[in-house]
């Protein structure tokens, strides 16, 4: 699968050493995908990955990851609508000083065909760079439209090394986002480090799930 990062920081080359790995098609999409720091980080993941501008990145792509400051997005998305519209799109940033921490007012207004996901946003980066977990595969917590596109999420969720786990549709988001709020709580307020990730117990089958 073709994917485009946006933003080649912790997350967006957390999260691309794994597809890379995988065997998908990695394109950064970067402010300055000339700089040492991305050259660096493309060695690291082989042939399959290469940096250009976002639209670029974004044009050449099926689905795009953004990794970009929160307060950022607005700009990016409305910049970017046309070429966006219609793609699988997943929501990892975080407007921390927003009056939501996801974009996806945005996505509404101006990528209504895209299928927008709220992935990758609720855990740290570690979690992604070593998803081991002593007790197995931790869950993660995601939201966006049924049907196939979902499906490509849950693979690519997978391959991090993670379980995914469907909250349900784009109404979910804010709960989506909640999880994000405990995470940070338990890592600075009970200091239980970040290496942390949860798991749901359950006796219900997991063909019962979702
Ligand atoms: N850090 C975490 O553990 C974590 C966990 C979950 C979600 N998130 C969210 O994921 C997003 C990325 O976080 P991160 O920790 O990967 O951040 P980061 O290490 O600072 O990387 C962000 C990347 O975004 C790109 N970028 C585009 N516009 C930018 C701007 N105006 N200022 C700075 N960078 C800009 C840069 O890549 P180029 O220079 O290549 O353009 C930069 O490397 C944020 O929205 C954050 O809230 C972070």
């Amino acid at each position: 699968m073709k994917i485009a990062v946006l933003g080649s920081g912790r997350i967006g080359g957390a999260l691309a050493k794994k597809w890379a790995r995988a065997g998908h098609t990695i394109t950064f999409g970067s402010r300055d995908p000339d700089k040492p720091e991305l050259k660096e980080l493309l060695k690291t993941l082989g042939g399959g990955a290469t940096a250009t501008n976002a639209g670029a990145a974004i044009h050449a792509s099926e689905v795009v990851l953004f990794a970009i400051p929160g307060a950022t997005m607005a700009e990016s998305i409305i910049e970017h609508a046309k070429v966006l519209d219609g793609k699988i799109l997943i929501d990892a940033a975080n407007n921390m000083a927003g009056h939501t921490l996801n974009s996806f007012a945005t996505f509404a207004e101006q990528t209504p065909k895209a299928q927008v996901f709220r992935a990758f946003n609720n855990y740290g980066w570690e979690d992604f760079e070593n998803a081991d977990f002593a007790g197995g595969p931790a869950d993660l917590f995601y939201c966006g439209p049924d049907g196939s596109a979902r499906a490509t999420v849950e693979h690519l969720i997978q391959e991090v090394g993670l379980s995914p786990l469907y909250i349900g549709g784009v109404e979910h988001v804010d709960l989506v986002d909640a999880v994000l709020r405990l995470w940070i709580t338990l890592i600075r307020e009970r200091n239980m480090g970040r290496h942390l990730a949860f798991k749901v117990l359950t006796d219900a089958p997991s063909s019962q799930a979702g």
